[in-house]
């Protein structure tokens, strides 16, 4: 998409379109408006009623979004970040060891996949005996039908409403027993904690959270750390620049969610009339606006094209958004991106693409930058 996005900063940085009656947005200074203008760009954008999304946060406006996110906050706190640090090492150590010895692998399926869905489930206290169970539920709900043929989509719809209301259920029943015997950092404990002292957070916007976590944060973290490693697949000397100096890894991490954004647009509904950069926005039009886009844009990233492990503004990117639905888990995601990137230092020299390797990006949606399988032949150090 990065060609065109070039040219749409250059071109028309704020696009409508007659046909579907919405707007879009590509340079970084109006999609940082937009995103900081919570009085105008509403979130509440329809998703479907039945879906558990539109009772979670990311499509609410204040008050009541003010209202959950402080309470969620505390799920986040670097104090609780730095007590899963230990555990997110260990998994990220299980899973590399389940790679000893293979020489060529799929990256995403081996390790990039795995690793924030084996987190997130400790973080809500799902037991390990429960995980496979976990898995198949997530995986279900967030996958797109086979194809387009009207059997397929009904079988698929059925699958996953079923997974849904199991997971539910299964939700439903942690919660219960946290509310007896709550832990000390585990997500849902927290959560249920928050409630004894006073501020209402009841179980009807307890579950929309769990499953916004699972949709909000899985496939964007194996995006991060697949796109990474396939940029240093790409581009070895990025690779070895960390070898020679591994503190580089954070700088390696917030470049890669400026170069390859796992989040490339995101959208609002205009809420009441305004003008806009000289543009007249109406109440009811969609807006679009393109992360990736304002990622790259020149006027403040120079040579936006390149990945510069030294670049001065490297936390300017806005992968995570911006104001108040700034990402929740953009602590989480950038510690286990951290982690993992540091821990494969350790343990191979290099990554290179196989003979026919072929590009799987993640299909259909537009929104998601990041790849479905990705095949490399590892270099042990
Ligand atoms: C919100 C990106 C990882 C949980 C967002 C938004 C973006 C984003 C762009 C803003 C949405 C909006 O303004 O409408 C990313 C990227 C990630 C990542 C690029 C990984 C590299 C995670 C993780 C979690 C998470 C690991 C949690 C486990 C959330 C939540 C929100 C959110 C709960 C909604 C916040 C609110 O509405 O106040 N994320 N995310 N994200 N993200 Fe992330």
């Amino acid at each position: 998409p990065f060609p065109w996005y070039k040219k749409m900063r250059e071109e028309s940085p704020l696009l409508y379109n007659e046909e579907l009656d919405c707007w879009s947005v590509f340079s970084y200074e109006m999609v940082k408006r937009v995103v900081e203008n919570k009085d105008y760009f509403s979130s509440a954008t329809g998703v479907k009623k039945e879906q558990s999304l539109s009772r979670s946060m990311i499509t609410m406006d204040p008050p009541l979004h003010t209202k959950i996110r402080s309470i969620v906050n505390r799920a986040f706190t670097p104090r609780v970040m730095k007590a899963w640090e230990p555990r997110i090492h260990e998994i990220t150590n299980e899973l590399i060891a389940k790679m000893e010895g293979k020489r060529e692998i799929d990256f995403i399926e081996e390790f990039a996949g795995p690793l924030p869905v084996i987190v997130i489930a400790e973080m809500l206290g799902i037991q390990s005996t429960n995980m496979k169970k976990f898995k198949e539920w997530s995986h279900i709900i967030f996958s797109t039908p086979v194809d387009n043929s009207d059997e397929e989509v009904r079988i698929w719809k059925e699958a996953k409403l079923k997974a849904e209301a199991e997971l539910e259920e299964f939700f439903n029943e942690i919660i219960a027993d946290k509310r007896k015997n709550p832990g000390d950092n585990d997500i849902i404990s927290i959560l249920v904690k928050a409630n004894e002292v006073g501020e209402k957070l009841s179980g009807e916007y307890i579950v929309p959270f769990c499953n916004l976590l699972l949709a909000a944060g899985n496939e964007t973290t194996t995006s991060l750390i697949g796109n990474s490693i396939y940029t240093f697949a790409e581009q070895p000397e990025i690779y070895r620049s960390l070898q020679s100096n591994p503190l580089l890894v954070s700088h390696a991490v917030e470049e890669s969610l400026r170069f390859r954004s796992p989040v490339q647009v995101m959208r609002r509904i205009v809420k009441k009339d305004l003008e806009f950069y000289g543009q007249q926005l109406k109440e009811g039009q969609l807006v679009f606006f393109f992360l990736g886009a304002a990622n790259r844009d020149e006027r403040v990233f120079e040579n936006p094209e390149i990945f510069d492990l030294n670049r001065s503004n490297k936390r300017d990117h806005m992968a995570f958004g911006g104001g108040i639905h700034f990402c929740l888990g953009a602590p989480l995601a950038r510690l286990e991106a951290n982690i993992a990137i540091s821990s494969l230092l350790k343990k191979y020299s290099a990554y290179e693409f196989p003979l026919t390797f072929e590009l799987d990006p993640i299909p259909n949606s537009g929104v998601g930058y990041g790849l479905n399988s990705l095949n490399l032949l590892l270099k042990h150090r």
